[in-house]
C-alpha cells in the first residue's frame, strides 16, 4: 500500500502571541514542524505535503527538500487546510497520513502502528487517540455502548457530558486518500469557531457506511499539541528527557540529565561525561572520552576526543583529540584548536588556528591568527589585531616562546623558535631563533624613601 502524508502548518498560531509562525517555534533546537516532517518521513511515504499559509516563506524555507508543499490562503479549518492538497493527492490510491504541524513529539515508530492498525481493520478512516489527564482545548472521541467511535467533538461545541471525555484526538489520522477527499467535500463550518474541521470527516463516512476507527496509544505525552508558551515548554522537556535517554543508551553518562539542554541534531560518543547545566546547540559533534563541566556551553562546533571543557562557551569553532579549555574561556567563530593544546583559563579565542600541544594559558586574546606547534603563550598576551577600520593577521611559528604581557600588533609573523620578552610590544617580525625585547628599561631611585615628605616622623625613617 502507497502512502502519502499531509502536515498541516499553514495556521497562525495566536495563541502563541508571536512574530514567528506557530510551526517554527523551536524544540530543542528544530522547528516543530520538522520534527513532525523527520518522523513521518521514517514512514517511507511516496511523498510529503505541508499546508503552508500566506508569508509562510520561511517554513518551505526549513522543510526545502524534504516536502512539497500546499497554500491555504485563508485558514478556514483543518478540514479546509487538508483540501488544499486535493490536487496533488485526490487520484492517488492508498493512504494519507494527516498530521497537524505543532505536534512536534510524534515518533516513526507511532505512525507506523497507525499505519498497520488502519490496515488490518481495513478502515476508511483511523483516529491516533490517548487518554489526556487534562483533555481541556482537545476534541474528544465519542463512542458508542459499543466503544464504536461515532464522532470527535471540538472543546468549544462540546456538551458537558462530552467534556468529561478523557481519550482525545491526538490530531492524527490515516485515511483512504479517495474516501478522505470525497468526505472533505461535505464537511460544513456550522459549529463554534465558523470552521472547516477535519474532524467531521469520521462522521461522514461513519455516515456513508464506511469504516471508522480508532487507535489508542498507550502514552499521552508524544500527542502533546503546543498552541502557547507552556506547552512549547512543557514540549522541551520531553524531547530533552528522550535526547537525553537515547545519549545515555549509546555510552553518554550524565551527571544530572535534568538541567543538561542536548539539542535533536547533536552527536556524542561514548564515555563522555556530561554534568549539569550544560547547553550543547546546533549541529555540534562531541567525540568519546570526553568530560564536560557545568556552565559550558557548545554551539554549532566540532569536539574531537578525549577533550576537556570547563565552564566555557565554544561557538563555531573546533577542538582537535586529548585538547582542554577553561574554566572561563570562550572560542568565538572559527577557532581551530589543534590536537593536545591547552586553552586556559579567561582566554578568548577568534578565528585562529592554534597548533599542535600549544598553551594558551591564562587571561589572553588570540584574534585573526595562525600559531604553531609546541608554543607556550604566557599570561595575559595580546594579539592586537584591529586598527579601528581593518582587521590584521598575526602567525607564530613552532617552538616560539611568547612572554607575559606581550602585545603583538599585527601584522606581524614571528618566526619558528623566536622569544619576545615579557611585556614586549611587538611591532616588527621576529626572525627564527632571535629574541625579541621591547619595553621601557627600568631606573632606580637610590634612598627615595627618604626624599618623601610622609615618611619624615616615621620610626622606621
Ligand atoms: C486540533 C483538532 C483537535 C485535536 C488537536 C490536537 C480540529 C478541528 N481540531 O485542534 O480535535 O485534539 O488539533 O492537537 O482539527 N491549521 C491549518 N489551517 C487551518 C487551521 C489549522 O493549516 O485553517 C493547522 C495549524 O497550523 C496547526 C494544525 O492545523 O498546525 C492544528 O490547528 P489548531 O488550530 O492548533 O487546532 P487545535 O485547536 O489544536
Ligand atoms: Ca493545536
Amino acid at each position: 500500500m502507497k502512502k502519502y502524508v499531509v502536515v498541516l502548518a499553514a495556521g497562525k498560531g495566536t495563541r502563541m502571541k508571536s512574530k514567528l509562525y506557530k510551526v517554527l517555534h523551536k524544540v530543542c533546537g528544530k522547528t516543530m514542524v520538522e520534527h513532525v516532517v523527520d518522523a513521518a518521513s521514517g514512514v517511507n511515504p511516496e511523498e510529503i505535503i505541508t499546508v503552508v499559509g500566506t508569508g509562510a516563506e520561511d517554513v518551505e524555507k526549513v522543510l526545502a527538500g524534504k516536502s512539497k508543499f500546499a497554500f491555504q490562503e485563508k485558514q478556514l479549518g483543518t478540514g479546509h487546510a487538508v483540501l488544499t492538497a486535493k490536487d496533488l493527492l485526490a487520484n492517488k490510491e492508498g493512504a494519507t497520513l494527516v498530521v497537524t504541524g505543532d505536534t512536534p513529539l510524534f515518533t516513526t515508530a507511532t505512525f507506523e502502528n497507525l499505519f498497520a492498525y488502519h490496515n488490518e481493520k481495513g478502515n476508511a478512516a483511523t483516529v491516533l487517540t490517548a487518554e489526556a489527564p487534562n483533555p481541556f482545548g482537545y476534541g474528544r472521541i465519542i463512542r458508542d455502548d459499543q466503544g464504536n467511535v461515532l464522532r470527535i467533538v471540538e472543546q468549544k461545541d462540546g456538551k458537558p457530558e462530552e467534556l468529561k471525555v478523557k481519550e482525545i484526538n491526538t490530531g492524527v489520522f490515516c485515511f483512504d486518500n479517495q474516501k478522505l477527499f470525497e468526505a472533505l467535500a461535505h464537511v460544513g463550518n456550522d459549529n463554534a469557531q465558523g470552521e472547516y474541521y477535519l474532524t467531521d470527516v469520521l462522521e461522514i463516512l461513519r455516515n456513508e457506511g464506511q469504516r471508522v476507527g480508532a487507535y489508542k496509544m498507550p502514552d499521552f505525552s508524544e500527542s502533546l499539541g503546543v498552541n502557547d508558551r507552556i506547552a512549547l515548554a512543557q514540549a522541551t522537556k520531553i524531547m530533552q528527557k528522550r535526547i537525553n535517554e537515547a545519549h545515555m543508551r549509546d555510552g553518554v553518562s550524565f551527571i544530572d540529565p535534568d538541567t543538561a539542554y542536548i539539542d535533536s541534531d547533536v552527536k556524542i560518543g561514548n564515555d563522555t561525561v556530561i554534568e549539569g547545566n550544560v547547553v550543547i546547540k546546533g549541529h555540534t559533534e562531541i567525540g568519546s572520552d570526553c568530560y564536560i563541566t557545568n556552565g559550558s556551553r557548545i554551539i554549532d562546533s566540532k569536539i574531537g576526543n578525549n577533550v576537556t571543557i570547563t565552564s566555557s562557551t565554544i561557538e563555531e569553532s573546533e577542538m582537535a583529540d586529548n585538547s582542554d579549555i577553561g574554566p572561563n574561556s570562550h572560542l568565538r567563530p572559527k577557532a581551530m584548536i589543534g590536537k593536545g593544546s591547552h586553552i586556559g583559563n579567561f582566554v578568548e579565542i577568534k578565528k585562529a588556528e592554534i597548533g599542535e600541544n600549544t598553551k594558551v594559558g591564562h587571561l589572553t586574546y588570540v584574534g585573526d591568527a595562525t600559531l604553531g606547534k609546541d608554543i607556550n603563550i604566557g599570561c595575559g598576551t595580546i594579539f592586537s589585531n584591529y586598527d579601528g577600520v581593518k582587521k590584521f593577521h598575526t602567525n607564530v611559528g613552532d617552538h616560539a616562546f611568547i612572554g607575559a604581557g606581550a602585545t603583538l600588533i599585527a601584522p606581524i609573523n614571528v618566526a619558528d623558535h623566536a622569544f619576545i620578552a615579557a611585556d614586549s610590544t611587538i611591532t616588527k617580525d621576529v626572525g627564527k631563533f632571535d629574541m625579541a625585547i621591547a619595553r621601557g628599561r627600568q631606573t632606580n631611585k637610590p634612598d627615595y624613601w627618604h626624599k618623601l615628605p610622609l615618611s619624615k616622623d616615621k620610626e622606621w625613617q
